[in-house]
């Protein structure tokens, strides 16, 4: 799933790599798609635009992916704190941190994100 194959449109960032995520084709509708990397990241579908932020929700350790999307914020499932998918930012309590936010690209219908250089990503 996740390839070194970068296409050559990808601006460099400084100290982020660009990682293949998954196909646009391939993001749910009201949730986010967990990706195989260390931290857990997860990437979302929301107004027309793909977001990806860290997965872990910073009220308790649990998957924001497994959250509701709703308008450009995804709900915690757990304890509904809310937090916005463009700026990581916490919106409701009961989190009060914000969540690491990291740049996405469409290319050829393929979601790239920029994720910080030391963030592993798992080999499929
Ligand atoms: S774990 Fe997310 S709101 Fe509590």
């Amino acid at each position: 799933m996740y390839q070194n194959a970068l296409p050559p449109t990808l601006t460099e960032l400084p100290d982020r790599k660009w990682t293949r995520a998954c196909a646009v084709a391939e993001l749910p509708e009201d949730e986010g798609l967990k990706l195989a990397t260390v931290p857990v990241t997860s990437v979302f579908a929301a107004e027309g635009e793909v977001f990806c932020i860290d997965d872990t929700c910073t009220h308790e350790t649990f998957s924001l992916a497994d959250g509701w999307v709703e308008g450009c914020a995804v709900e915690c499932s757990l304890h509904m704190a809310k937090f916005d998918l463009r700026t990581g930012k916490a919106l409701s309590p009961p989190a009060y941190r914000p969540v690491a936010t990291h740049p996405v690209s469409c290319v050829d219908g393929v979601v790239f994100v920029a994720l910080p250089a030391d963030y592993l990503v798992k080999e499929a």
